[in-house]
């Protein structure tokens, strides 16, 4: 499969944004990829074109019965000037996952890749040189038949567009406050919760509006239906350090199998950390927080790589984590997984794809 690029004219080009102001998915690169499908013929040719608008009929399927997925991975500027990828063929099997919990087609993936590979590197001088800032990657597929009735669609829409984002952590690494939430819940096994289809994050929004509006960062998640036990943090999967021992939630089907927690697993193993993943009820939790026997609580993901947890709330009682500081293991492990990125430290595990 070839990809065909349409060049823009040089004039055409946008202005990019200073480095010091990025924030996170506010600018948009000056091309993307786009391939579409039809089930008679199939995935056409990928195209890099001209960043901007789709037409799309109102009877767009996607927008009435809801058949959208999309990844999130990243493009880092590396000290040695190339630009690398952090494991790109997961999200892509990942997003294979959730085209067939969706009922969309299986995309291409090594054809995918080699596409993106291509269109990151057109735009490398969008990939920003500052510390812990980054070019976000957002692989998209959607629903574009016009009917009306709830069954798979027959035509889709496969895109990239990429997205300069900021530091994650502008003022330093600082631990976040998190609400439990025993009202609302994000998904159940059986559902949809293990892959990444924009439903899910329409059903968490309210949750987390309201944690926020109480002051908290962010959402933890229990399982629908005993509410007891940890699911996730808002998009990132979560971890405790329980006397020396690293837990977090298996992948029972309601969350997401995150590639950070992946990464995490396999690096604390190496380092001779006990990894256990079974399932872990919040009143456990709360025991370990007062009994003194949790050192660390922190969450993984693409966006901010490592965040430490300073302070839960649950049923309205707010519970400090390691003096609201953050603990040796979750700055160890950051440091370790940005100096892959970022193309510094050793790659033992190959997570790194550089682009050209
Ligand atoms: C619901 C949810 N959980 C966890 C994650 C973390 O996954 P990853 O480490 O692959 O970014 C994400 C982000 O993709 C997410 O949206």
């Amino acid at each position: 499969m070839s990809v065909r690029i349409e060049k823009i004219a040089a004039g055409e080009l946008k202005a990019k944004p200073a480095g010091e102001n990025l924030g996170f998915g506010v600018h948009f690169t000056d091309y993307m990829l786009v391939m579409s499908y039809r089930a008679e013929t199939g995935w056409a040719e990928p195209v890099i074109k001209k960043y901007g608008d789709f037409s799309l009929d109102p009877a767009a399927m996607a927008l009435h019965y809801g058949q959208a997925i999309f990844e999130g991975l990243k493009a880092y500027r590396g000290k040695d000037g190339r630009i690398y990828l952090f494991r790109p063929t997961d999200n892509l099997r990942r997003m294979n996952d959730s085209a067939a919990r969706m009922c969309m087609p299986p995309m291409p993936a090594d054809e995918v890749l080699a596409a993106m590979k291509q269109l990151v590197a057109l735009e490398r001088d969008w990939v920003p040189g500052i510390d812990g800032a980054s070019l976000y990657i957002r692989p998209t597929m959607i629903a574009t038949e016009a009917a009306l009735g709830v069954r798979p669609a027959r035509e889709y829409l496969f895109f990239v567009i990429l997205s300069p984002v900021g530091a994650y952590y502008p003022e330093g690494f600082n631990p976040v406050k998190i609400y439990v939430t025993d009202n609302y819940v994000r998904a159940v096994k059986g559902g949809v919760g293990n892959v990444k289809t924009a439903g899910n994050y329409a059903a968490s929004i309210m949750a987390a509006l309201e944690a926020q509006g109480k002051g908290y960062t962010q959402v933890l998640w229990l399982d629908a239906i005993e509410r007891r036990y940890v699911e996730e943090i808002g998009t990132s999967n979560i971890f405790f350090l329980i006397n020396g021992e690293l837990v977090t939630p298996a992948l029972s089907g309601s969350i997401l199998p995150g590639i950070t927690r992946d990464s995490v697993i396999k690096l604390a193993r190496a380092w001779g950390i006990k990894v256990i993943e079974r399932p872990i009820a919040i009143d456990e939790v709360i025991a370990a927080l007062e009994g003194g026997a949790l050192q660390e609580i922190f969450a993984s993901g693409t966006a901010a790589v490592i965040s430490p947890v300073g302070a839960l709330n649950y049923k309205d009682r707010e519970y400090p984590v390691n003096g609201e500081m953050t603990g040796p293991l979750a700055q160890r492990l950051f440091d370790e997984l940005q100096g892959i990125q970022y193309g510094e430290g050793q790659d033992d595990f190959g997570w790194r794809v550089p682009i050209e």
